[in-house]
């Protein structure tokens, strides 16, 4: 009996892995990147007050490569994006610092 509820749970686990793939790989926005890479660290507030500044690309390029040697884990294509997402700032950048305001 013990055994056979084991096998539900590893069959349930494996469903779960084919239908509910690691969300890392599904398209990330602006917003879903800066809420799940960034603020497992620090608050949003931290990149908003650099947000706030205006900085240029190669501010936020410095910025990003800081955090990834920190330990944020972003590929490269996504620190790019980042790049262009903190430093036009996108519109929902804009909206999620004035949300965590
Ligand atoms: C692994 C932890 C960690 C993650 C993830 C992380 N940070 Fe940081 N962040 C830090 C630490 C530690 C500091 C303070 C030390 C420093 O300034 O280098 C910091 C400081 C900052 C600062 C203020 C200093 C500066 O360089 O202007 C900004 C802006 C910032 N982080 C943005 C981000 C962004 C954007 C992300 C997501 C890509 C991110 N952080 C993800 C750890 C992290």
């Amino acid at each position: 009996m013990k055994k056979h509820r084991f096998s539900a749970s590893l069959l349930l686990g494996i469903f779960l892995a084919i239908f509910f793939p690691n969300p890392v790989q599904a398209a990330e926005t602006c917003a879903t990147l800066l809420t799940g890479r960034c603020e497992t660290c620090h608050y949003l507030t931290r990149v908003c007050e650099k947000v706030a500044q205006k900085k240029g690309k190669w501010s936020w390029k410095r910025t990003v490569k800081n955090m990834v040697r920190q330990g944020a884990k972003l590929n490269s294509a996504e620190q790019d994006r980042l790049v262009v997402c903190l430093s036009e700032p996108a519109p929902e950048v804009k909206t999620l610092c004035n949300q965590s305001k």
